[in-house]
């Protein structure tokens, strides 16, 4: 394929105003926010029905500013965009201060980046795309005042948002390195914990799942029940509603980070809102339960 033919649509697509084009990394991102539009055909997105109503374009192009790799197109309308670009960073439903950032960056390999607005001061879980758009947004909100970043994969922009804001960030001190900039990170984790969350609050959880690397920490928000699971757990695409861990992406060691999943029994959570894979609310802490142990029984470790 010449280069310039990458930005054009992939034959699959429904035809319309939107289409994706053959750069799709298959990320998912897509297709988990607007899932009656995008879908998987062959290896990577595609338009399986295009949006009809100025709702489901707005939808539409949400998914097309998260998209990391900016390989979806529209010639839709620009109050629809304008739309999308208002809803960022959009509230996760049923829980309260939590926000989706949206803006996945290809420097954390399309990760989704989070946002807790709180009284001690807003948190960033990892780091969308610089984006004046969303920065501009982020600031209506209150900014930021500390970035958490999960581990070393998905720290994107973690240096300019925290310049912009004068956050400070909080990482594993064995996650650092000088290429990506967070030896320059303010607080530094060490060891295997556990840490107070800086401001003495305690609205806030770090914990340490080593695993996926071996300085991976995922951040508990108790009042809202929300984990920030980073590349620890997530919901699988296949099968879908199921707690998986993703082995072919493991850096580290997979019995140790069968072993974090074991951790988190201890912890009251409901809301699984990851880097890599599907956010999602459990029912009830019974459902977290049975989902916590058919991951524990398909890695063999119940
Ligand atoms: S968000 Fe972009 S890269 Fe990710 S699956 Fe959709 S089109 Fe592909
Ligand atoms: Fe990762």
């Amino acid at each position: 394929m010449q280069k310039n033919s990458v930005r054009q649509p992939r034959p699959e697509n429904v035809k319309g105003e939107f289409y994706v084009d053959h750069t799709c990394i298959d990320c998912d991102t897509c297709r988990w926010i607007a899932p009656d539009f995008y879908g998987r055909v062959g290896s990577k997105s595609a338009m399986t029905a295009q949006p009809q109503t100025d709702e489901e374009r707005i939808l539409s192009f949400q998914a097309l500013l998260s998209c990391p790799t900016y390989s979806i197109h529209s010639s839709g309308s620009k109050a629809d965009l304008k739309a999308a670009v208002d809803r960022y960073p959009e509230p996760v439903k049923g829980a309260e201060g939590v926000y989706y950032c949206g803006y996945n960056s290809e420097k954390s390999y399309g990760g989704s980046a989070w946002l807790v607005v709180r009284e001690g001061g807003n948190v960033m879980i990892d780091s969308p795309r610089f984006d004046p758009k969303l920065v501009k947004r982020v600031k209506a909100l209150g900014g930021v005042k500390y970035i958490f970043l999960t581990h070393r994969d998905d720290v994107a922009d973690h240096a300019m948002w925290a310049e912009e804001f004068g956050a400070q960030r909080i990482i594993h001190a064995s996650e650092c390195n000088s290429q990506q900039g967070t030896d320059k990170c303010e607080i530094k984790l060490e060891g295997e914990g556990p840490w107070n969350f800086p401001g003495g609050a305690d609205d806030l959880e770090i914990i340490h799942t080593p695993g996926h690397t071996f300085g991976h920490c995922v951040l508990l928000h108790k009042p809202s029940q929300a984990l920030f699971s980073g590349d620890h757990l997530a919901f699988s695409r296949d099968p879908p509603g199921q707690l998986r861990i993703f082995k072919d992406y493991n850096w580290y060691s997979v019995p140790k980070q069968v072993d974090s999943v074991r951790i988190l029994l201890n912890y009251d959570f409901l809301y699984v809102l990851p880097g890599h894979g599907r956010p999602r609310r459990m029912r009830d802490a019974a459902h977290r339960l049975q989902l916590i142990n058919d991951l524990l029984e398909h890695e063999g470790a119940l």
